[in-house]
């Protein structure tokens, strides 16, 4: 007896111990965790064993296939631009990625209610400032989950509102000169003699009209896509030297001495045309803010691996606040209103200097005179 039931319990383990591994194993699985049965027996419960491991492999590969195209899309929603979160109805955030959080605490509530109209309304598109900017909120259901992505436009805005200033402005510069013009040709067509002095203002007026319609095509040309510099190496030097010459007749007219210190055969690569102009506009202004008798002084050296062109003057000078305003379009200083300008020329040089990779900057004291610095990298690319 003792025998059959040693025989017995015996040959009870061969079957259930398998079978108790194949249980503990189902129990354990973990996915991503490989755990193999190493059941070697030929029956139902080793072929049971070997369905077991391929379903524990499938499974796994299809767990991994999809951590990692979580990961990718994970990677993808945290460094998007966007702010993008997913509610469901009632109010759970099931997802949003760190763009959401840096907008602060109270978004969630903000976010919470645009689902809502989500929700009532089907899309949502609405405008959000916050902290100085703004943003553009777009939100639609899918699958029952209310999906929201935030745009920050703010730079759209500035240069959407930068466009209507401008062309506000343009109409305005323009308006000016034409009606002046059309006045005094009224005038002038129901006298019988010429008066010399109205057709000189006609005369002044029109070249008034052909520089703003001039600076107006070069500021359009400097802001579309296609403007590319043409690019030269060219020497600079000879340059500088021949704008200062054909400039000193135009500041001999008013009595103004231009005086250089030109550095011999700087050789750059830069828009000759260009960077010709945008010395001439600094000269040109020299001249133009400057008293009679006052005295201009033109450099041009390298130093640190740029070339530096300087225009100095010793007139009417710009206030502290005035300095960064120069360079917007259209903007003149109270002191110059006297004179005439479109306020188009510094923004013209900002341009095209900046587009050489290069910077501009004014040191200026009123009453005293200003110096414009241009500098521009010497690394020819
Ligand atoms: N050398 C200078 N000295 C004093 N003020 C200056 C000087 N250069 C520029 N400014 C000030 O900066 C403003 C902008 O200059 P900018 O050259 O852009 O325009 P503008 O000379 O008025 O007109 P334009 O479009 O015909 O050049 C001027 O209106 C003037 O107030
Ligand atoms: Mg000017």
């Amino acid at each position: 007896l003792i025998l059959v039931l040693i025989v017995g319990f015996y040959i009870s383990n061969i079957i259930t111990k398998p079978i108790k591994e194949l249980d503990e194993a189902a129990k354990k699985f973990v996915p991503g965790n490989l755990n193999y049965l190493k059941i070697k027996s030929k029956d139902e419960i080793g072929s049971l064993s070997n369905s077991f491991n391929s379903m524990e492999k499938s499974i796994n590969t299809y767990v991994y296939n999809i951590q990692s195209e979580k990961a990718k899309l994970d990677l993808v929603l945290s460094n998007i631009n966007e702010g993008i979160a997913a509610i469901s109805k009632n109010g759970e955030i099931i997802f949003k990625n760190p763009v959401i959080d840096s907008l602060g605490q109270n978004i969630l509530e903000t976010l919470i209610n645009i689902k809502d109209s989500c929700f009532k309304y089907g899309h949502v598109v609405e405008d959000l400032n916050l902290k100085d900017k703004i943003f553009k909120i777009d939100a639609s259901i899918h699958n029952d989950t209310c999906i929201i992505v935030i745009h920050d436009i703010t730079s759209e805005r500035q240069m959407i509102n930068k466009q209507k200033n401008f062309v506000s402005n343009i109409s305005h510069e323009l308006k000016t000169p034409i009606t002046a013009i059309m006045g005094y040709t009224e005038l002038l067509k129901s006298e019988k003699e010429y008066d010399k002095m109205a057709v000189e203002y006609l005369y002044s007026e029109s070249l008034r009209l052909k520089n703003l319609v001039l600076e107006l095509l070069e500021v359009s040309r400097l802001d579309s896509y296609e403007s590319k510099l043409d690019k030269r190496t060219v020497n600079l030097s000879q340059i500088v030297k021949s704008i200062v010459e054909n400039m000193c007749h135009k500041a001999s007219k008013y009595n103004i001495d231009i005086k250089n210190s030109i550095e011999e055969d700087i050789i750059a690569y830069l828009d000759a045309n260009k960077i010709s102009q945008s010395i001439i506009n600094l000269i040109d202004n020299a001249i133009k803010y400057s008293n009679p008798g006052g005295t201009i002084q033109v450099k041009l050296y390298s130093e640190n691996n740029f070339n530096i062109i300087e225009v100095k003057d010793s007139g009417m000078g710009i206030s502290e606040e005035d300095k960064n305003k120069i360079f917007e379009r259209f903007y003149r200083c109270e002191n110059a209103k006297e004179i005439g300008g479109s306020g188009l020329g510094l923004p013209i040089v900002k341009e095209i200097i900046e587009k050489h990779g290069g910077s501009i900057s004014v040191e200026s004291e009123l009453n005293k005179g200003s110096n414009f610095i241009i500098k521009l990298p010497q690394k020819m690319d």
